[in-house]
């Protein structure tokens, strides 16, 4: 199949010449399926549609249940790389499907999709997201101050302090970077990236005072110290999130105590 030609729009958001001639392309979706009601194991299905190769995953994942199968199931909900929810193995690596463009995956070949790794599928696409998000709660996920007076204006932070753990507010809790860890795929005990990029947030933000706190949880034998820099976390996350930076800057910090 020739590879699609992908024209831009203009300046005035017309389209160039040959953009209304950009051929649609058969691409074939092979996904991954499991019912339980049905059977206890999962296999592949092809699918076949027509698309503009311009068009994301997750548009190619609502045409064929809208028009091939309806039990198709899968989780989204912004479409737009804001809620996370979307997140799975396309192409063997953890994307959102609504920030994957078709053409950039090899739509020539079958585009393989399937549920993330090391959480249990509950159908399909969706997976089990409880102990993600109890790893992620087990860390505070939120501001502590020993001060017990509310406060009667907002808290004050320089610039300097605020950029100290600016990259880590990014995070959209998809869970591409903790599915995609094989410590985690281990044995599923492992705290996970995106437990340890949500705990840096608060521990470098100088406004919060329970850093030896999270410190202390993140010290356990299922935390930051089961890293082994392996950077899939980081190649995962679709905020561009320097997740293993922030894996390691924790590290320094218990052995340091300095935050
Ligand atoms: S750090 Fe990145 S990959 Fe991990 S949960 Fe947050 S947004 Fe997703
Ligand atoms: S549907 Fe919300 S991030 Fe993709």
């Amino acid at each position: 199949m020739a590879t699609p030609t992908l024209d831009k729009a203009d300046s005035a958001g017309q389209p160039e010449a040959g953009f209304a001639d950009t051929p649609y392309i058969t691409a074939t979706f092979r996904i991954r399926r499991f019912n339980p009601e049905v059977s206890a194991d999962a296999v592949w299905e092809d699918f076949q549609l027509e698309i503009d190769p311009k068009e994301r995953v997750l548009d190619a994942l609502h045409k064929i249940k809208w028009d091939q199968d309806g039990t198709l199931t899968f989780r989204r909900s912004c479409a737009h790389g804001i809620c996370g929810s979307d997140a799975m193995r396309i192409n063997g690596k953890n994307r959102l499907a609504c920030k994957t463009l078709i053409k950039d995956i090899n739509p020539e070949k079958p585009i393989t999709v399937e549920a993330i790794k090391g959480l249990t599928v509950l159908k399909d696409l969706v997976v089990d997201m409880d102990p993600f998000f109890q790893a992620y709660r087990d860390v505070m996920p939120f501001l502590i101050t020993k001060d017990t007076n509310e406060p009667t204006r907002e808290r004050l932070q320089s610039a300097e302090d605020r950029e100290r753990f600016d990259d880590t507010t990014k995070c959209i809790l998809c869970a591409a970077c903790t599915s995609s860890c094989p410590v985690f795929w281990n044995d599923g005990q492992y705290f996970g990236p995106a437990a340890i990029v949500n705990a840096h947030r608060f521990i470098f933000d100088s406004r919060d005072e329970a850093g030896e706190q999270r410190l202390e949880i993140l010290n356990d034998k299922d935390g930051v110290w089961r890293c082994r820099t392996t950077f899939n976390c980081t190649d995962a996350c679709p905020r561009g999130i320097e997740v293993t930076k922030a894996i390691q800057e924790v590290k320094r910090a218990l052995i340091t105590r300095r935050f």
